[in-house]
């Protein structure tokens, strides 16, 4: 059968490192309820020459390497963002110049934090399609440039970075590697809990990140325990044959009451909050890198991705490497 296989992986990281000690200095905040709250102990910030597309270029160079892949095989770019570098045209074909592979598919998908999952999803049933052999899958985002740094109760929780995945179309025996299933939802029930309170064509301006944070830990928590279940159905897998699960990294609390509703240790759960705090659509990628690179996730390894973000919209997918 063929599947989508995940070959390869990449992050990348912008050059400044904000600690909690920083913002604390900027914001009426304190280290300590930063930590006790979310888990975040420091984020990193885009500067001078560092945007979404350069940092979702690096993130995919790391990742062609890891695969052994060239960039003229790139067939389709899917990169999730909501902070582009411009309205239009697409981050995504961005990266595919700054790539050199020209001619190919390359478009944006806007889920916000879930839009790692957003991609994924769509790539595999691309490459399933035949429409392209080998992809390209990032998340990648400047929150930092969407933030009021005056509103301490959101400008402490996000920070910027981009991490991508190589996909490869591959003919595989049942039992074999590949994406085994994708589960996505949306309900625009919930805009003011979490949106951004501008853009082109409502104010012209790009706005600012608005969020009600208690409301949102709220929907979070039930949205992924059901949207797991859904996908664990799908592929007819036991939540205990679950090697890792790879979370949207939004807040500590999230994934311990994720956890706890699955009754998974929290040993098997990949946590990068406390180093890159919430990157949007980055973070799955981001942590998955960071686990395979260490050593934690080898092949073989059943991992599920999830993530729940602004819309809202939220997802998971469950792939065997
Ligand atoms: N520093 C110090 N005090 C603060 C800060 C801060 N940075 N922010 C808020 N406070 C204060 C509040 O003013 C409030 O004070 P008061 O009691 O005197 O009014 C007190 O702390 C408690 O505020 P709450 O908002 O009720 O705190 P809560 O325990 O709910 O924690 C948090 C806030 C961390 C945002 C939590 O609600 C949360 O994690 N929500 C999920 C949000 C999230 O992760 N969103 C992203 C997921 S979706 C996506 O990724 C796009």
């Amino acid at each position: 059968m063929i599947r989508a296989v995940i070959t390869g992986s990449g992050s990348a990281l912008p050059r400044d490192c904000v600690t909690n000690a920083d913002l604390e200095a900027r914001v009426d905040t304190s280290d300590e309820w930063i930590v006790e709250r979310t888990g975040i102990r420091q984020r990193y910030i885009a500067g001078e020459g560092e945007t979404t597309s350069t940092l979702a270029t690096e993130a995919a160079r790391k990742a062609l390497d890891d695969a052994g892949v060239d960039a003229s095989e790139i067939g389709l770019i899917v990169l999730a963002t909501a902070t582009p570098d411009h309205t239009f045209p697409a981050t995504a074909t961005q990266v595919q110049q700054a790539l050199g592979c020209r001619g190919g598919v390359a478009f944006d998908v806007a889920a916000v934090c879930s839009g790692f999952l957003y991609a994924l999803g769509t790539a595999d049933s691309l490459l399933r399609t035949g429409m392209a052999t080998k992809a390209l899958v990032i998340g990648a985002e400047t929150f930092s440039r969407i933030l009021d740094w005056e509103d301490r109760t959101t400008c402490v929780l996000f920070g910027d970075g981009a991490g991508a995945v190589v996909l490869e179309a591959r003919d595989v025996a049942e039992d074999g590697p590949g994406i085994l299933a994708t589960k996505l939802h949306a309900d625009g029930e919930h805009k003011d809990l979490l949106y951004v309170d501008g853009g082109p064509s409502t104010t012209g301006e790009v706005g600012k990140l608005r969020m009600k944070g208690r409301e949102v830990f709220r929907h979070a928590v039930v949205n992924l325990a059901t949207v797991l279940g859904e996908v664990l159905d799908e592929a007819s897998v036991a939540a205990a044959d679950i090697d890792w699960i790879v979370p949207h990294q939004a807040n500590a609390r999230i994934l311990d009451a994720t956890a706890r509703k699955l009754e998974l240790p929290p040993e098997k759960i990949v946590v990068t909050v406390d180093q890159h705090a919430n990157t949007s659509a980055a973070s799955v990628p981001l942590a998955f890198d960071v686990a395979r690179k260490d050593g934690r996730i080898k092949p073989g390894d059943l991992v599920m991705f999830e993530a729940m973000g602004g819309g809202f919209t939220w997802g998971a997918s469950l792939a065997r490497l």
